[in-house]
């Protein structure tokens, strides 16, 4: 398959990211106020997303990373969720945020979420930069949603296809056609 910049179409610019980002960083520090907040990057797609939204969000947490990955390859989760680098400390009675690139199928977060339940932090809420919910298997509460979008497929700002376009400063639509 030839992959080419010119099959992305963009969605949302750098700037509207921005402005959004914004919004739900002081929708984050105003919620978690005094609290002791660990924030949970997955990788790899969170990371320009994880990078800006906690520059951005004016309040003293913990920072930390889980880096999962779905079985199966292509453009569908399998739900089997291979954990390639878990959490370096305890979420135990603790305030948790998970914050994930997009919410497709739900699969992979269902199975995150479970895996974090079961050590018992004080609250596990889930932040996603983008949500495609008309494409979910299972429910899973998304309670920070940056932009919920139409079934396309997308790349940029984190978002790879076959690992490439990640570093994209926007996000953009994926059009094989
Ligand atoms: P889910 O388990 O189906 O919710 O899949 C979530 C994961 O699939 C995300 O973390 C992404 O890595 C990947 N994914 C889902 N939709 C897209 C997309 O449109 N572009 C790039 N990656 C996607
Ligand atoms: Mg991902």
């Amino acid at each position: 398959m030839t992959m080419s910049r010119s099959r992305i179409y963009p969605l949302y610019t750098h700037a509207q990211i921005h402005e959004r980002v914004l919004e739900l960083g002081a929708q984050i520090a105003k919620e978690y106020e005094g609290k002791d907040l660990v924030v949970i990057g997955l990788l790899n797609g969170v990371y320009q997303f994880f990078s800006d939204l906690t520059r951005n969000t004016d309040l003293d947490f913990d920072v930390t990373f889980m880096q999962v990955a779905s079985y199966g390859g292509g453009t569908e989760s399998t739900g089997e969720v291979k954990i390639l680098h878990d959490l370096d400390r305890s979420i135990r009675g603790r305030h948790a945020l998970i914050v994930e690139d997009i919410v497709d199928t739900g699969l992979t977060l269902n199975k995150v979420r479970k895996l974090l339940l079961d050590r018992d932090p004080a609250s596990l809420k889930i932040c996603s930069l983008l949500d495609k919910p008309s494409r979910r298997r299972v429910q899973v509460p998304v309670d920070y949603v940056g932009f919920t979008i139409e079934d396309h497929f997308v790349v940029g700002y984190g978002l790879d296809l076959d690992g490439k376009y990640r570093n994209l400063p926007y996000v953009g639509i994926y059009n094989p056609a």
